[in-house]
C-alpha cells in the first residue's frame, strides 16, 4: 500500500479522495495541518505527500521531507507558485493537477455576475423575513451588453460561449490570442473602455499584477461591473475600494482576494477580521464575495483525486508524464518533457 500525508485536508476532500484511494492501492493519512517546515514531520513513514494552495512547499520543508524518505509531492491544484521546484529537482518528484473543470469556474462566474445584477442574494434574505418590496432589485438586461473578457483559455473560452448564450456582445483580450477562435480580440485599453462588465480569466504574473488599478479603472465605463474568479492579485483592492465608493465601479464580485491565504476556507465567523480594506470591501452593499469556491463541484473534485491518484501511480511506474513539474518547466525551451523523458 501506497502512504500518503494529505495536508490541509477539507471535509470535501474526503469522498473522492478515498474512493480513489481505495481502488488504487493507495492510503491517505488525512491531517487538518497545512505543510510547513514544523508539520513536515507528520509525513515520516509516508511515501509522498498531497498539498493544496496554501501549503508552504519551500526549500527547506523539501529537504526535510526529503531526509525523511518522501518521494513525490502531488498537488491536487493547478497553480504551483507555492513550490521550490528549483529545491525539489533531483529529489522529489512534483505532480499538479493542470485542469479538473472549466466548467466548475466559468458557470460560477456567470453565477456571481447573474446574482449580482439581479439582486439575488438580496431578494432571497427580503423574502425569507416577508419583505416582499422590490425597491433598490433594479439590475439590467444582459443582453446587448458588452462583456470584456480577459485571458481566453479553458476557463475564458466557455465563459464566452455563455455570455453569447445571453445575447452579449463579447471582446476579449489574450497575451496570446487563438486565432481558432470565433472571438473579437482588443487591446487591454479597448476593453477597458468599452466593456459593460469585465471577467478575468488569466493567470497571475509579474506582469499583469494589480492589472485593475486606479488607473485602468479610470479608463472603464461608470458602473462597469468586475468579475474576479482568477487570483486576487489581477487586483489592487484599495484601488477597487476606492472606485466603488466614488461610484465609477458598478459592483465587483470577488471569488478571490489577494491576501485570502489567511481567511479563505475557514469559519471566522465570531472573529475580528484584520485586515481593513477586506472588510470595507465585503461590507458595500454592491460586492459579492465568495471563497475560492468557484472550482468547487463534484465533478471538478472527482477529477482532481482522479488525476492525482493517476500521478502517483505513474511515478510508480516511472512513466513520462505531463503533470510532472520541474524547474524545467519555467524554461519551456529546456523543458525535458519535448524530449519525452522524466524530469530526473
Ligand atoms: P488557461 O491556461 O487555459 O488559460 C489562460 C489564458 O490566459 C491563456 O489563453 C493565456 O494565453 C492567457 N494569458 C496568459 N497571460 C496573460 C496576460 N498577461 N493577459 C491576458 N491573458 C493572458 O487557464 P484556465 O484553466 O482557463 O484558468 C484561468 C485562471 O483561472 C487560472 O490561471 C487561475 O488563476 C484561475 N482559476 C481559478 C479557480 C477558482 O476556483 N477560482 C480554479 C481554477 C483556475
Amino acid at each position: 500500500m501506497i502512504k500518503v500525508a494529505f495536508y490541509d485536508t477539507k471535509q470535501y476532500d474526503l469522498p473522492s479522495f478515498e474512493k480513489y484511494g481505495k481502488e488504487r492501492g493507495i492510503s491517505f493519512k488525512f491531517f487538518e495541518a497545512k505543510l510547513d517546515l514544523e508539520t513536515a514531520q507528520l509525513a515520516n513513514g509516508c511515501d509522498g505527500v498531497c498539498v493544496f494552495v496554501n501549503d508552504d512547499v519551500n526549500k527547506d520543508v523539501i529537504n526535510k521531507l526529503y531526509e525523511l524518505g518522501v518521494k513525490f509531492i502531488v498537488l491536487r491544484c493547478a497553480g504551483f507558485n507555492n513550490v521550490d521546484v528549483n529545491a525539489a529537482f533531483g529529489k522529489i518528484h512534483i505532480y499538479r493537477v493542470p485542469a479538473y473543470s472549466p466548467y466548475a469556474v466559468a458557470e460560477h462566474a456567470i453565477s456571481m455576475l447573474l446574482t449580482m445584477n439581479r439582486r439575488i442574494h438580496k431578494a432571497y434574505i427580503r423574502t425569507r423575513e416577508y419583505n416582499f418590496s422590490l425597491n433598490g432589485l433594479t439590475g439590467v438586461d444582459l443582453y446587448g451588453k458588452t462583456m470584456g473578457v480577459v485571458g481566453t483559455g479553458k476557463i475564458g473560452q466557455i465563459f464566452v460561449k455563455i455570455c453569447k448564450g445571453f445575447g452579449m456582445n463579447v471582446i476579449a483580450y489574450d497575451k496570446f490570442p487563438n486565432p481558432n477562435l470565433d472571438i473579437e480580440y482588443v487591446d487591454l485599453d479597448s476593453l477597458y473602455r468599452n466593456s459593460d462588465f469585465i471577467s478575468l480569466h488569466c493567470p497571475l504574473t509579474n506582469e499583469n499584477f494589480h492589472m485593475i488599478n486606479a488607473e485602468n479603472m479610470e479608463k472603464m465605463k461608470k458602473g462597469v461591473g468586475i468579475i474576479n474568479t482568477s487570483r486576487g492579485g489581477l487586483i489592487n483592492a484599495e484601488d477597487l475600494l476606492r472606485e466603488i465608493k466614488a461610484r465609477k465601479v458598478g459592483f465587483a464580485c470577488l471569488d478571490v482576494y489577494e491576501e485570502e491565504s489567511d481567511i479563505f476556507f475557514k469559519d471566522k465567523s465570531g472573529h475580528i477580521l484584520d485586515d481593513d480594506i477586506f472588510r470595507n470591501i465585503l461590507s458595500m452593499p454592491n460586492v459579492l464575495v465568495t471563497s475560492h469556491q468557484a472550482f468547487l463541484t463534484e465533478e471538478a473534485l472527482n477529477n482532481i483525486a482522479d488525476t492525482t491518484t493517476k500521478n502517483i501511480l505513474d511515478y510508480y511506474e516511472n512513466k513520462v508524464n505531463d503533470n510532472e513539474l520541474c524547474y524545467h518547466c519555467t524554461n519551456i525551451e529546456n523543458c525535458r518533457k519535448k524530449r519525452k523523458v522524466k524530469c530526473f
